[in-house]
């Protein structure tokens, strides 16, 4: 059984994952300072797979932290590493803390991790910007970032693609995952965001349980048919499938580069509309809205192009729109019984 180290493995994606990869037969050590993620959710985890796996609590910017981890961990195999600062208006704010974060942590795993692994690294389609021609393949040209979170994924890839040039013994894949929403079926497990939400869909779940007012539609004047902004919505399930495909490929050394990229989406666009329409038909509740300004920095639509990761990864989605709003609300009545 192949021992797979999931950095950031009780936040959002991270905890699905580990739940994907047990399914899959694979062992998982997850590393997680809990600076943006609960201790429970390993209980949360256990609830689902019937195991705790096995959890380390340190901050991966600590070189000597991960040098003594890895010194103890000799039979890892791979790595996926969600582990980062994610909110992309903190960014702007403080965006020391999100160089500080998401670089030191790499840095410090590709340094110490060397030698013969398997390494999976949480992109984001934010590295196209507003792209040229949609839906977006991976070679569509990277665009200068809005926000420094941004920046961090850019700078990232090219770090990985420097790096992976002179280290064969890494094994790199990229995963630009585009808008992930939804939670686990049983909903053990889904999104717990910080404040209140500036992500759509945790935003509507808040606002239809009464936590929130209505929510804010951030422009109906896109060039779009609805005038509302389009993204590609993934159920966050098959967004971690893609992670156990991706070491699956990397295992087999299938690629004849070290270095892929994959962009992790459904391929279809749904407008901020749209999926207002798909929670309420989806869960029977009514939501408020109101029209309002565009959002600075936001683009008008992107989709992606998922037909590389279909032919190479042998992946594609599953669960529709309909499952993505249903399992959000679940979750967010879960934890209004439950609270974490
Ligand atoms: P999350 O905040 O829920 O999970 C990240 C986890 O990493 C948290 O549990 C946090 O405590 C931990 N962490 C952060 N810095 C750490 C450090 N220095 N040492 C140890 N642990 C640390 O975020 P998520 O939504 O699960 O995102 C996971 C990854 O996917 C991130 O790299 C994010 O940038 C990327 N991503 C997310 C989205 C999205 O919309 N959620 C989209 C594209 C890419
Ligand atoms: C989706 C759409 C909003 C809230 C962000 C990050 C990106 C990536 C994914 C990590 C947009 C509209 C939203 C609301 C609204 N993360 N909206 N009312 O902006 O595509 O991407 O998360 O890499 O980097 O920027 O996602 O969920 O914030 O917005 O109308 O209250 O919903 O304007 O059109 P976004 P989002």
């Amino acid at each position: 059984m192949s021992k797979i180290l999931v950095t950031g493995g009780t936040g959002y994606i991270g905890s699905h994952t580990v739940v994907e990869l047990h399914n899959a037969g694979y062992e998982v050590v997850i590393v997680d300072d809990l600076s943006n993620s609960s201790i429970k959710i390993l209980d949360q985890i256990e609830s689902i797979i019937g195991i705790k796996p096995e959890f380390h609590q340190f901050d991966l910017c600590d070189i000597q932290k991960v040098n003594d981890f890895a010194a103890k961990h000799t039979d890892i195999t791979g790595i996926i590493h969600f582990a980062a600062f994610k909110a992309v208006g903190e960014s702007v704010e403080k965006p020391l803390k999100y160089y500080r974060n998401n670089f030191f942590s790499l840095i410090n795993l590709l340094e110490v991790f060397n030698k013969n692994i398997d390494f999976v690294f949480s992109s984001s389609c934010t590295v196209y910007g507003q792209p040229d021609s949609l839906p977006v393949t991976e070679a569509e040209k990277v665009k200068p970032a809005e926000s420094p979170y941004g920046n961090t994924k850019q700078i990232a890839e090219e770090i990985l693609v420097e790096t992976a040039a002179v280290t064969p013994a890494l094994n790199i894949v990229a995963l630009r995952y585009f808008n992930p929403v939804g939670a686990h079926k049983s909903a053990l497990i889904g999104e717990l965001p910080n404040g209140v939400p500036a992500n759509l869909v945790p935003f509507i779940t808040q606002s239809a349980i009464g936590k929130r007012g209505p929510i804010m539609v951030h422009g109906n004047d896109y060039s779009t048919p609805d005038g509302s902004a389009i993204r590609d919505y993934i159920h966050v399930v098959d967004l971690a499938k893609a992670h156990v495909a991706a070491i699956k490929r990397l295992e087999e050394k299938k690629s004849a580069s070290n270095y892929e990229v994959f962009n992790i989406g459904t391929g279809k666009g749904s407008s901020v509309l749209e999926i207002i329409n798909a929670f309420e038909s989806s869960t029977g509740e009514k939501l408020n809205y109101q029209i309002g300004p565009r959002r600075g920095g936001d683009i008008e639509k992107i989709y992606g192009d998922v037909s590389k990761a279909k032919e190479l990864l042998g992946w594609q989605t599953e669960l529709d729109l309909n499952e993505m709003m249903r399992s959000a609300w679940e979750w967010e009545k879960y934890i209004k019984a439950n609270p974490f």
